[in-house]
């Protein structure tokens, strides 16, 4: 039998938490009330979402002389991290401001995960074939390379278009399988606002694909060959919101992986993203397919 693989190739993170009464306003100075480091960057999150849900998972990235650290936390969560490459200089980071409402913003430098090369990109896809899952997200450059040479090789292609920025606009996004999307990113494809006109036109510009909408405190709904099918959220207190999509995304790649029903996977992905939200941090507060069956949700 064929074993089927998720190679997630993405960004890895040092995550600077700054606790603050309030996101800095524009020219503004204030005082943090605490910080903490995580390892984080949506790449590697949602590679140990998808580990922890028990798909078997690969990551590719590249980090700086300071990595090491994704290494360990990738072998801790059984990921193959024998594909990330250690590179000079920096590993990317982010500066994250958490407010007293588990909200954030975040500021990315890219670092190493800016310094994917083409003979990189080409030495790890040689390792997968066609019908494998490939899981990316916009924070590393040579996407549209990698789409390209992933869908010549017959890959099933599962974006997540964040941060929505003007690169995305170089890739071929026909050649995706699955889009899994905020509003937010929804809207900026579509150019609309409501969950159902954002579908509409989504289906009409990518016919073949699937689409998964997370809508924050109002569910999400999925989206297939004019099938869809919503779910709402499951309620907690939210103390960080930080990788709660991540963590959606991962458990969303491991349920395709298993072949589960959808609306299985739904439940799945909303639970455990409602059970990311109630923990500090991003890779850190990604619960373990065991918690998220066991988890006493409110
Ligand atoms: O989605 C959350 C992630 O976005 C953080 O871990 C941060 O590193 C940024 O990549």
């Amino acid at each position: 039998m064929i074993q089927i693989k998720i190679l997630d190739f993405g960004s890895l993170n040092y995550d600077y938490v700054y606790g603050v009464e309030h996101m800095v306003a524009p020219g503004e100075t204030i005082s943090s009330l605490d910080m903490e480091i995580f390892c984080g960057g949506k790449g590697l999150n949602q590679a140990i979402a998808a580990a922890r849900a028990g798909a078997e998972v690969f990551m590719a990235g590249m980090v700086g002389k300071d990595g090491q650290l994704f290494m360990d936390i990738c072998k801790e969560n059984g990921i193959d991290s024998s594909f990330i490459r250690q590179v000079p200089g920096k590993s990317g980071h982010a500066i994250i401001q958490l407010d007293q409402n588990g909200q954030n913003s975040i500021l990315l430098y890219g670092g190493s995960n800016r310094q994917m090369t083409k003979e990189y990109v080409d030495e790890v896809l040689n390792n997968f074939e066609k019908g494998d899952l490939l899981l990316l997200q916009n924070e590393i450059n040579l996407l549209s390379y990698i789409i390209d040479k992933a869908y010549e090789k017959g890959m099933r292609i599962l974006l997540n278009p964040s941060p929505y920025d003007e690169k995305l606009a170089a890739c071929d996004l026909t050649k995706v399988s699955v889009f899994l999307i905020n509003e937010i990113e929804g809207e900026q494809m579509a150019g609309e606002k409501e969950p159902d006109k954002i579908l509409d036109a989504l289906t009409e510009k990518y016919p073949e694909a699937e689409i998964m909408l997370t809508l924050g405190s109002k569910g999400s709904v999925y989206c297939r060959m004019g099938e869809r099918y919503k779910q709402d959220i499951y309620k907690v207190k939210a103390v960080d919101t930080t990788a709660a999509g991540d963590t959606f995304t991962g458990y969303f790649a491991a349920s395709l992986l298993k072949g589960m029903p959808i609306e299985e996977t739904l439940k799945k992905c909303a639970k455990a993203s409602a059970v990311a939200v109630s923990r500090k941090g991003a890779a850190d507060s990604i619960p373990r397919e065991e918690e998220v069956d066991g988890y006493e949700l409110l």
